[in-house]
This record gives C-alpha cells, structure tokens and sequence, in this order.
C-alpha cells in the first residue's frame, strides 16, 4: 500500500493538464493545435501570453510538489508520488494518455523532494537556457544531471525516482531532439506555426 497509494495520488495530480484547462478558460482554443502541439509552459509561450505561461510553470510543477509534500506528511513513499506525478501529466487518462513532457512537473517535483537539488535542476535549466535558448536542451541537460546530483547527496531512491524520469524526458522529447539535431528546434519564445 505505501507503493499504491502514493501512486494513485500522484497520477491523479499530475494529470491535470493546466496548460490546456488555461489555454482554453481563456479563449485561446486548443493548446495542442498550437506550435509544437504541446500542453506545457514553452509551447503556451507561443501564444504570446507570458502570464498564461508562466501560470502554467506555476501547477504543473506545483502538481508534482503537492504530491509528493502529501505523500510524505501521509508517511508514503514521497519519490514514487512524485513520479507518479510525472508519469499523469505526460500519460493523462484524460487525454486519452497522450500529455506533455514533464519538465515544469519533474522539477517541482525535484524541488520538494530534495531542496538543494531542485536549485540545481532549475539553476542548469536556467544557465543552459540563458546560453542557448532552446527549452528543450535546457531540460534535457537538468533532467541528465539531477539523478547524479541525487545520489551524490545521499539521496538513492530520490536518485533512482529522477533517473525514471530522465529516461522519460528524452523519450518525452525525441522530436525536440530531432530538430535540435537539424537546427530546426525553435528557440524560447520563438513562434512556431505547425503542430508536430
Ligand atoms: O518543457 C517542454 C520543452 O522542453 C519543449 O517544449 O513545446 O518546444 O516541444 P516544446
């Protein structure tokens, strides 16, 4: 039940697809026609409304810190509650499982779990993202160092939660990886006109 538990209250968190429930509330029409066709913070950025976007930073980290706060007041297993959250906001059975990519959720998820930690994943976005403008890279070099980082801070199954999560993120973002590759990815803030 510790596993369960925190399993379900996670999912069920992370699930919750803000960046669409924002979009939409305000009259912006479906997210997922939009840019990349991606329900998180970046691609809500390409409507050209900075606050929606960051609203949308806001809960979907906030999601998979909440999570893993209850589960460990609760005494459950706070790690596999944060992934858990991860795993809903880019499977959502409301969405028919097809969701987002889980960066803003696996920070604010890294962020409660082990704080220091979570001032290096989002300090490494932030530097990479400052250097090169891409959001994808940004995320796909904090998600890379964070289970290092982890482990390094006596934290193993922290370690072994933001390590699953990695693993999704590049899988998450194969089509970021793609362009990237071509140099066709486009840069924050960038507009993009075709849904992938
Ligand atoms: O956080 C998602 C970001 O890494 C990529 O988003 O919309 O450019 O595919 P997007």
């Amino acid at each position: 039940m510790t596993i369960l538990l925190p399993l379900v209250l996670g999912y069920l968190f992370g699930s919750i697809p803000f960046g669409l429930v924002i979009t939409r509330a305000a009259g912006l029409g479906d997210i997922r026609a939009i840019g990349s066709g991606n329900i998180g913070a970046t691609n809500v950025l390409r409507t050209g409304r900075k606050d929606l976007a960051l609203a949308t930073l806001i809960l979907d980290g906030g999601k998979g810190a909440i999570a893993v706060i209850i589960a460990y007041g609760l005494g459950w297993r706070p790690e596999v509650a944060g992934a858990a959250a991860f795993l809903g906001h880019c499977y959502p059975v409301w969405l028919g499982f097809k969701g987002g990519k889980g960066v803003a959720t696996f920070i604010g998820t890294v962020f409660a779990l082990h704080f220091p930690a979570g001032i290096f994943a989002g300090a490494t976005w932030l530097a990479v993202a400052f250097i090169g403008r891409y959001s994808s890279l940004s995320a796909l070099f904090a998600a890379s160092a964070t289970p290092f980082v982890m482990f390094a801070m006596g934290k193993p199954f922290y370690a072994l939660a933001a390590l699953f999560m990695t693993l999704l993120i590049f899988i998450r973002h194969r089509t970021n990886i793609a362009r990237l590759l071509s140099g066709e990815e486009p840069k924050i803030g960038a507009d993009k006109k075709t849904a992938e």
